[in-house]
Parts: structure tokens; C-alpha cells; sequence
């Protein structure tokens, strides 16, 4: 591999600028020549100034930076085969030779068509392209992804990048609302993003002594509000009169409903004659600098993932890197995207069993 290209796609996420600076300096450092791809598959697409060269400097200053400088987007014109024709034929021209991509689930599948689709479009595109790009067109596109989202809902890595920048935010934010919530002896109910994983919720409700928490991969029975209902009235009875109930934007009622702040609001101040305020935290968990973790772990990837592309052997790479007990991982990007997909795969079963006993009234004492 001599070229590179690297991007970031999906949602931001803290910690992904610290991926692109070690994949960056990484490459120049083996001699590799790095080009950087602006608004993720829609700037791959479009080509001409969207893919850059990038130097030394053009990364420097970026880890403290939170967002990702190369920017990103939601792209629907990669979604067609045209577009992702667009995007091989983009990458030939500049001869490059492997593609790390810093995104969610579903940018890291994206990877994946276009390294299945690479032959085929290879060989359309010789019938119509010039002599010269033909001659930088490479044989094979290698692929790595990064695991880049607050969600943390990827397979194949125990963190993902933003993740732990995002929990950071919202323990900071409930102990902010546990204050105020004291001083009026209120309940709040807070809401945290995730999309269908309740990673963030859960460690939420960990790290900020919440009494209840609502995740989308516990199946609940039609008596879930009771027991929520409970829980609270158990602890302040024993004193503490201000509660924390924190709720992922992905929980859903036994009928696969999703469940509201407001209708949580409703249900405990009728039941239990409660004064009750939500907040939903929302993009606040993506925005901000890396926490000093997601900084190393990006730049930990960032680093493994030129290096697996320098022991590349002539069989296209397509794999993940994740960090595993504290050990860098390559695991395959079908097995990745078919295995976050399952559901409740996301919490780690230890740390939900301990969320589980930890809650209701022994959270609260
Ligand atoms: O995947 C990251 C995430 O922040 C989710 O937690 C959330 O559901 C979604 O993105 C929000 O997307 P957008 O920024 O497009 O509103």
C-alpha cells in the first residue's frame, strides 16, 4: 500500500479528529502518500476539492478539537450504485489504494459495499476511463474502519470513539440538575441519545446515582410504570426527595411504542403528586473536546490501522479495529455489522446485571 485516504462519517463524534491526525502522521511517517476525504461518502462522491493530500501540518492543532475537521455528512447519493461508481472512480484517479473510514454502524457498512462492489466498478470504469487513470487504478480496495460514535453500539470493540466524551457529559449533567433538583426537592427526567443502544443511559445512570433507568434492550411487561412508580416513592421515602430517572431516546413500551419524557413526567407527578421537570440533553453529549480516553484510543487506532494496512497481503483487508481488553482487535466488517445489529448486543451483560441490582431504592441511599 502506498496510498491512503481517510474520512469520517455519520455523526461527529468526539475523538475522531485524534483518529485522523494518527492515521495521518502515522502514513507520512512510513512514507505513505494521505489524502483526506471532506463530508464522508458525499464529498467521496462528489471528488475534486472534497480529496485533498494532507501533510504534517494540516493536522496539527486538531486533538483537543472536538467534531471532525474533515467534516461529515448523510449521504444518499452513496447509496446508489451510480453514486458508489462515482466514488471508485474518485479513488482511482488518485491511485489510492485503501480506505479508513472513522464512523457509526452504518458508515462502516457503506465500507463494505463499496470494497465488495470495487471489482466490479474497476471493471466498468476501465471500458470508459482514460489510459492514466487506468494506470493508477488499483487491483483491490483495502478497507479498515474505526469505531467513531457516542452510541457505542459496535461489536467488536468494548469502547467505541465519543463514547466515553459523550458519558462524561452526562454524568457532568446530572450532578449539574442534581442541585436543583435538591433545593426544590424535584424528580428529573433525563433524556440521553444512543439511538437503539443503551449504553449511554445506563453507564449514565451508574456514574450519576439515577433511582431509574429506561433502556431500550430490556423488554418491559405492562406493569413497568408501576414499578418505576415504586422505586421512587421507595426512595424518598427514605429520604432523599429529589430523584434521577434517566431514559435513552430508544426505550420503547411492551407494543414497541417509544416512550416519552413527557409521558414519563405525567405519570409520576399523577401518581405519586410529584413535582417533575425534564431535560433532554441531546446534541450537548456529542459537542465538546475528547476526553484524554478518547483521544488515546483514537490515536491508538489510528496507528494500528496504518500499520494492519502495511502488512496488507495481496487478499483485500476489510475489518474493523476496536480495542478489546485493553488490546487493539481486527474483526471482520461483515461480522461487525451483522452482530451490532443483534439485538441487545449492545450492554455489556455484567454492567446491566449491576445497573439492575443497584437500582430502585438501594441507588438511592
Ligand atoms: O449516532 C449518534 C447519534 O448522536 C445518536 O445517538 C442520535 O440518535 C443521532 O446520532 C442523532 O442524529 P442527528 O445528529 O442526525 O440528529
Amino acid at each position: 500500500v502506498r496510498t491512503v485516504a481517510v474520512m469520517t462519517s455519520g455523526g461527529d463524534a468526539p475523538g475522531m479528529n485524534a483518529g485522523v491526525r494518527a492515521v495521518v502522521r502515522r502514513a507520512l511517517d512510513c512514507g505513505l502518500e494521505v489524502y483526506g476525504i471532506h463530508n464522508g461518502y458525499e464529498g467521496l462522491v462528489s471528488g475534486g476539492d472534497a480529496i485533498r493530500p494532507l501533510g504534517w501540518n494540516d493536522v496539527g492543532g486538531i486533538l483537543p478539537r472536538g467534531g471532525t475537521f474533515l467534516g461529515t455528512a448523510r449521504s444518499e447519493r452513496f447509496r446508489t450504485v451510480e453514486g458508489r461508481r462515482k466514488a471508485v472512480e474518485n479513488l482511482c484517479r488518485r491511485g489510492v489504494q485503501a480506505l479508513v473510514v472513522i464512523g457509526g454502524d452504518g458508515s462502516l457498512m457503506g465500507a463494505r459495499v463499496l470494497a465488495e462492489e470495487w471489482v466490479t466498478h474497476c471493471a466498468e470504469l476501465r471500458r470508459q476511463a482514460s489510459e492514466d487513470v487506468c494506470a493508477r487504478m488499483p487491483d483491490r480496495l483495502h478497507v479498515v474502519g474505526l469505531p467513531g460514535s457516542i452510541d457505542n453500539d459496535l461489536y467488536g470493540t468494548d469502547m467505541s470513539i465519543g463514547a466515553d466524551t459523550a458519558l462524561n457529559h452526562i454524568v457532568h449533567a446530572i450532578d449539574d440538575l442534581t442541585s436543583t433538583a435538591a433545593s426544590h426537592q424535584r424528580t428529573f427526567i433525563v433524556e440521553t441519545m444512543g439511538r437503539h443502544c443503551g449504553y449511554l443511559a445506563l453507564m449514565g445512570a451508574l456514574g450519576g446515582g439515577a433511582s431509574w433507568v429506561l433502556v431500550p434492550e430490556e423488554e418491559l411487561d405492562l406493569r413497568w410504570h408501576q414499578k418505576m412508580s415504586r422505586a421512587i416513592e421507595r426512595a424518598r421515602a427514605i429520604g432523599r426527595p429529589h430523584q434521577m430517572v434517566v431514559v435513552a431516546e430508544g426505550a420503547r413500551h411492551p407494543d414497541g411504542l417509544p416512550i416519552r419524557t413527557e409521558e414519563l413526567k405525567k405519570i409520576l407527578a399523577e401518581r405519586l403528586g410529584i413535582d417533575v421537570r425534564v431535560t433532554v440533553l441531546g446534541h450537548v453529549q456529542r459537542g465538546g473536546p475528547p476526553s484524554a480516553f478518547d483521544r488515546i484510543l483514537a490515536t491508538r487506532l489510528g496507528v494500528a490501522a496504518v500499520d494492519l494496512l502495511l502488512s496488507a497481503s495481496e487478499e483485500p483487508l476489510c475489518h474493523m479495529l476496536g480495542l478489546q481488553k485493553n488490546r487493539v482487535t481486527a474483526t471482520p466488517l461483515s461480522e461487525v455489522v451483522e452482530k451490532s445489529r443483534a439485538v441487545g448486543s449492545h450492554i455489556d451483560q455484567g454492567n446491566y446485571r449491576e445497573a439492575q441490582k443497584l437500582r430502585g431504592e438501594s441507588f438511592a441511599r
